[in-house]
């Protein structure tokens, strides 16, 4: 996979790609990065990217040109071009599964007061973090990236993503490591059992108990056998 950022600030993207295990999923090449600024597309003679907003009101708007000169100077047949913003689609775990599957992958970061509405007409989808509003798109894109990139082949254990939270629909199951026990907390039991059909059953129970506690509503879309729907409606009448 090719990731390449359109940015005023390209160096904003030197901690991720200079840390922990995205630095060496990207030393051993499971993944090519590019931040490339934009503003070298401007054909405005000071260099601006950004102007007022027709009708008036607070801030600067980046412009059409060197935004979407810049998209047509990276994107390729088989890219996917991002916009950052606000206005998007919730960027969730089911769609970093599909990201990692796309060749190249064009983020776009906003600034100030965001995009002229016109951008919009160049870009495939349009993705938000939240219903926050950010300074720019760069925490947001770099908070894709790292959940993109943590689900590409070799960079971490299938396994280990296999059972994360939201990858079954589900909060992940609790988990612990030594002392066996601290200030008083025992591990449970069954963990110590060495019975690996038993311990994959009461991780499925917790990982239920956990999500109806926590966040009831992931699982509207999660497939319950008949007790842990007995279970669930157990937890939710006690909240
Ligand atoms: C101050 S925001 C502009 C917000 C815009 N005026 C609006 O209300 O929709 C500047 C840039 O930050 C980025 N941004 C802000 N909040 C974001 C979010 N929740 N998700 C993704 N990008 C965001 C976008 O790229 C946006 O263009």
């Amino acid at each position: 996979m090719k990731i390449t950022v359109l940015t005023l600030f390209p160096e904003y993207f030197d901690g991720l790609m200079n840390t922990s295990i995205i630095k060496r999923a990207y030393e051993k090449g499971l993944f090519s990065f590019e931040a490339v600024d934009f503003r070298k597309y401007t054909k405005e003679k000071h260099g601006h990217v950004d102007d007022t907003p027709y009708g008036g009101g607070a801030g600067m708007l980046l412009m059409c040109q060197p935004i979407i000169d810049a998209i047509h100077a990276v994107r390729t047949e088989n890219s996917l071009v991002i916009m950052l913003t606000p206005q998007g689609e919730t960027f969730q775990q089911t769609k970093a599964t599909q990201l990692a599957q796309a060749d190249h992958l064009i983020f776009l970061c906003g600034h100030y007061e965001g995009f002229d509405e016109r951008i919009r007409d160049y870009v495939d989808i349009q993705m938000s973090l939240g219903d926050f509003v950010l300074t720019g798109g760069e925490p947001a894109c770099a908070v894709m990236c790292d959940a993109i990139i943590r689900l590409l082949p070799g960079v971490i254990r299938q396994d280990s993503s296999d059972d994360d939270s939201f990858s079954n629909g589900l909060l992940e199951y609790p988990q612990y490591t030594k002392p066996y026990e601290y200030d008083g907390k025992k591990v449970p039991d069954v963990l110590l059992s060495g019975h690996h059909e038993n311990i994959r059953k009461w991780r499925r129970e917790q990982a239920v108990i956990k999500t109806a506690s926590y966040r009831p509503d992931l699982l509207k879309k999660v497939k319950l056998t008949e007790q842990e729907q007995k279970l669930v409606r157990e937890i939710l009448k006690t909240k």
